[in-house]
This record gives C-alpha cells, structure tokens and sequence, in this order.
C-alpha cells in the first residue's frame, strides 16, 4: 500500500480527537477519546464493522473432521458452527452494547507510567468504576486475565459493593482493561508487560484519589498484581490472589521422583503438568509468535472465538458457556483486533512470568498479606502452603473443591465468601485504615 493511502487509511480511522486528548490513533474501530483525567465512557462501535464482522461470520470456512477423542485437538468443529449459527440469527451486538452500557460505569482517561517505566507517552485506559455508598468502603482493584475482560467482575460487582450487612466489607470498584485488551488500546512498542501494566494500573488508582487500596486477581491479574504490591509497597495494603503460582523447584521434583512429596504437592505438579501438555499450545504459540497466530485471527471471529473457547471449555469446573457468552468474550479482543492481547504472553515470558515450557518463578515477593484462594479446575491448584509462602506473605489459603479458572464468574459466591473473610478482618489484611 503506498504511503499517501496507508495515512488515508489512518486518518479516516483515527478515533475523534479533543484538544485535551492524547493522540491515540488506531484502526480500533470503536469511537474514544482518552483525555487526561477521567470522563464517562460509552461502548460505541462503529457499525460498518460490525457489518463486516457478520459478514466474515458468514463466510467461515470449516475444518474437515477427523475420528478422535472430543477436545483432543482444540474445540469440535460443532461447537464452531453452533456459534456461527448464533452470531448469524440470534445475536445481536447492538443489543449487548447497550446493556454494557447500562451495567457499569464505564471510563476512559490517561495516565504516565511514571520515571521507572520505558514508556514516555501518556497511556490511553478504559475501565469501569463503581463506588459503594458505604463510608466503609475500600477501594478494590479487580484486574482481568486472559481470556477474560473487565466483564469478569459482573457476578460479584453487586456484592462487593452492597454487602448484606454492615459487618461484611464493602468496596468501591476499579476493574480497568489491560492497554491491548476490550477497550484500551494496544500499546505501539515492545516491551509493554505485567510490569508496565502495574504502573499503569497504580497511576490510575492514583488519578482516582485512592491512595491506599487493595487488589483481587486471577490470571493475569493475579501475576500484575505481584509487580504493584512490590513497586507500591505503602499503597497496596493486601491483595487476593486466585492463581498464586509458585512452580515447584528443582529439590521439589526430586522428591517427586522418589516418591516424597504430598498429596497437596502431587496434585499441584500434576495439575500444571496436565496443562502444559493438554492445553498449553496456545500460549506456547502466543510466548514466541503471536503475530504469526493474529494475522489469521484478526481476519477471522469464529477462528478467534474458538482459540480462546479452548481455554474457557477445559478450565472451568461444569460451567455451561452460552454462544452469546463465548461470542461477546471474544469482541472484547476482536473489536480493537486480539494481537496486543495475544502478546502480552510474549512480554510475560521476557519478564520470567513464564519459561517457556513451565510457569516462571520470576515474580516478586509479596510482602503485604496475601490470601489465595484455589478452584480445582484452575490450571493450578493445591498450592502446598509451604510453597505458596515461598513468594508471599500467605496469611490464608482458601481450598476449594469444586469451581476452575474463571472464580469471580463460575464461582462468585466462594470468591466472594474468601474476600468477605479476608478484608472483614482489618488485622488480617491491614486495611484498619478504612475499618476498625
Ligand atoms: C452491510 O452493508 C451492506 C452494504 O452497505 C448492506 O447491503 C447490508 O444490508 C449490511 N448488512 C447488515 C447486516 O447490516
Ligand atoms: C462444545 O462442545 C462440547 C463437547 O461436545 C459441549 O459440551 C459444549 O456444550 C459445546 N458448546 C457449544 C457452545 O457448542
Ligand atoms: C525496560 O527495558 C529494559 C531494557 O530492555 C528492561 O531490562 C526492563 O525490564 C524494561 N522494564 C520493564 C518494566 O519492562
Ligand atoms: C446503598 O445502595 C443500595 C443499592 O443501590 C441501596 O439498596 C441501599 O439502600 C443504599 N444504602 C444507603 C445507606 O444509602
Ligand atoms: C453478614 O453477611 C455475611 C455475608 O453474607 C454473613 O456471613 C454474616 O453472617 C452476616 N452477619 C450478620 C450479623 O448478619
Ligand atoms: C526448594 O525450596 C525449598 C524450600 O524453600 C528449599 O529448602 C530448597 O533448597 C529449594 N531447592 C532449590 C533447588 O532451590
Ligand atoms: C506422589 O506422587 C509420587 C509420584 O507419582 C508417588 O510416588 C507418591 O506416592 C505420591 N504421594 C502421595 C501422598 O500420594
Ligand atoms: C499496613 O498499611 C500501612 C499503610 O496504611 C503500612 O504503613 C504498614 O506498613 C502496613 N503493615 C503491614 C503489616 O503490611
Ligand atoms: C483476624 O485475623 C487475626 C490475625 O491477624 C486472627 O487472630 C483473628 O482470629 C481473626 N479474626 C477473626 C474474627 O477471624
């Protein structure tokens, strides 16, 4: 494409721009402006892509079946023509806009990463916040993972912030976007990880006047959240963490060999075990070439929408999800194109989150009190509390038995029993600042 048609191209998609705005100009195919402090947000997508969207839905190209075992391979291909199907005659995205839009708060702003980062340039956020009307209340941030959004806080978004009672806490509500997925865009340069990710995520907190506040993640946010407590050690009072890895090491695996180790320390090592050889693919992918894989899932939204039902189909403990669930979980990576999503795998393995084959162990030590909380499905479980404490100061360990990877969405009701117990007890998690 020659260069006056690509600025062509650029500029007719470039998101509308106010004077205070960031330049943030992007084929995002969403309107937005990221102005320098926070202003309400409303999920506008252009129709013309939504448009094209249905159209390549309709023209999906299917795979040939082959006689095996269901889920050896990836999801069947009736799972991907039971979603075609759906996205053809049932779903409508102008509908389910408009009830995001009604369900949260949403926001967009910008924020400096600050002197310790690589990133100069103001980074454009969108995220949802919800004050409680609790004078109690602390300021809780929830972050995503993958393949996940901000939209995993929805089934515990009520209870945290109008809790039955006034013994059990309440919480004002940030779940933001990582910069690369839903509606943050994607950052233009390597090198934008968990890391950056936090000073952006504490930068935020900041501009909203939380100068104390506490974090709950899973996933990725379960690793982000271990960079904020060590970069912030005085604002992140305590944290929740639902996939708290600490990969066994090398005297762990010896023991295991001869035989040594715990029922809790098997079930750990088999259960990552279990994943690196059934369901790693798509990050071992997503680690080395994500740009390889998003070239073909940019193009195509069933072909996305199956590479993440993947994940969503074997880590969840007899969840049932619906087409419409598995189609607006994939348009929040699909609408600004999944290729920044997809990469923060490849800036996580540089950042020693993982090793290639195997979770990493290069994540700080948490010195402020950490709770986890287990699921059996999780693609980590059993966590041996001698383990967990190698990486933090575990003050609880809530092991569950039924639920998986996705807690604040299979499982709100645990996830929200944990948090009550932790954060209802101000010596535990030190948050007396804002509950005697
Ligand atoms: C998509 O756009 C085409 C061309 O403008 C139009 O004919 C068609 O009706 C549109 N389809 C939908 C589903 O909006
Ligand atoms: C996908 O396939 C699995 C296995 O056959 C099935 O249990 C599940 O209901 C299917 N889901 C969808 C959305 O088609
Ligand atoms: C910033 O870049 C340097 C040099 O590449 C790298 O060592 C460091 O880890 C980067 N910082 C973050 C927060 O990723
Ligand atoms: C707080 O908000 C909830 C729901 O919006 C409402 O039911 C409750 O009465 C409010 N409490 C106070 C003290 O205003
Ligand atoms: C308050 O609500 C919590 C959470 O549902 C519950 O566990 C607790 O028993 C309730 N306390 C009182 C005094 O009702
Ligand atoms: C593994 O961790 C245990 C407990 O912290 C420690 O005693 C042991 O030396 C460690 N082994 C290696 C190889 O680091
Ligand atoms: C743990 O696994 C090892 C290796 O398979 C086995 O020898 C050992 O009996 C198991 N321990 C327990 C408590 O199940
Ligand atoms: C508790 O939080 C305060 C800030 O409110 C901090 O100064 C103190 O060091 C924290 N204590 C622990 C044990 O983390
Ligand atoms: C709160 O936590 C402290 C430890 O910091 C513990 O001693 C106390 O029993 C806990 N209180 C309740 C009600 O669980």
């Amino acid at each position: 494409m020659a260069i006056s048609n690509l600025l062509h191209k650029y500029l007719a998609l470039a998101v509308t721009l106010t004077p205070l705005s960031v330049s943030v100009l992007a084929d995002n195919n969403f309107n937005a402006n990221y102005g320098t402090s926070p202003a309400p947000f409303q999920i506008d997508v252009h129709p013309s892509f939504i448009n094209r969207t249905i159209q390549k839905v309709a023209l999906t190209r299917f795979t040939v079946d082959v006689e095996e075992p269901e889920l050896a391979s990836g999801p069947p291909r009736h799972n991907a023509t039971t979603v075609q199907d759906y996205w053809l005659h049932h779903y409508d995205w102008f509908r389910v806009q408009d009830q995001l839009n009604q369900r949260y708060h949403h926001f967009t702003t910008s924020v400096l990463t600050g002197p310790r980062s690589n990133f100069t340039n103001p980074v454009p956020l969108h995220f949802v916040h919800h004050r409680s009307n609790r004078t109690d209340a602390i300021p809780l941030l929830f972050i995503h993972g993958w393949p996940g959004s901000f939209m995993e806080v929805d089934h515990i978004l009520d209870g945290l912030l109008n809790p039955p009672n006034a013994s059990a806490p309440a919480f004002h509500v940030v779940a933001p976007s990582i910069p690369g997925f839903a509606f943050s865009p994607a950052p233009r340069k390597a090198g934008w990880g968990a890391r950056e990710t936090g000073y952006a995520f504490h930068a935020l907190m900041e501009q909203l006047g939380y100068t104390h506040y506490v974090i709950q993640g899973g996933d990725f946010g379960g690793v982000i959240l271990r960079y904020m407590a060590g970069d912030n050690p005085s604002a992140v009072l305590s944290v929740l963490d639902n996939m708290w890895i600490v990969p066994p090491n090398a005297t762990d695996l010896e023991r295991y060999s001869l035989g040594l180790t715990t029922a809790d320390e098997n079930t750990t090592i088999e259960t990552i075990n279990n994943f690196d050889s059934e369901n790693s693919g798509y990050r071992l992918i997503q680690e080395t070439k994500p740009l390889q894989a998003a070239i073909g899932m940019t193009d195509s939204p069933i072909g996305f929408a199956m590479w993440i039902f993947n994940l969503m189909l074997s880590a969840v403990d007899h969840y049932v999800w619906t087409p419409s669930e598995i189609i607006t979980w994939s348009m929040m990576y699909y609408i600004q194109g999944p290729y920044g999503g997809m990469r923060f795998y490849k800036e996580v393995l540089r950042e020693g989150g993982f090793q290639g084959f195997g979770l990493g162990d290069a994540y700080p030590y948490v010195h402020q009190p950490v709770a986890i909380s287990e699921f059996p499905k999780d693609i980590w479980y059993g966590t041996p509390l001698d383990w967990a404490r190698r990486k933090g100061n575990v003050v609880t360990r809530n092991f569950h038995y039924s639920g998986g990877h996705f807690a604040a969405v299979e499982s709100p009701d645990l996830l929200l029993g944990d948090i009550r117990a932790f954060w209802g007890n101000s010596s535990l998690s030190n948050v007396s600042l804002f509950r005697s």
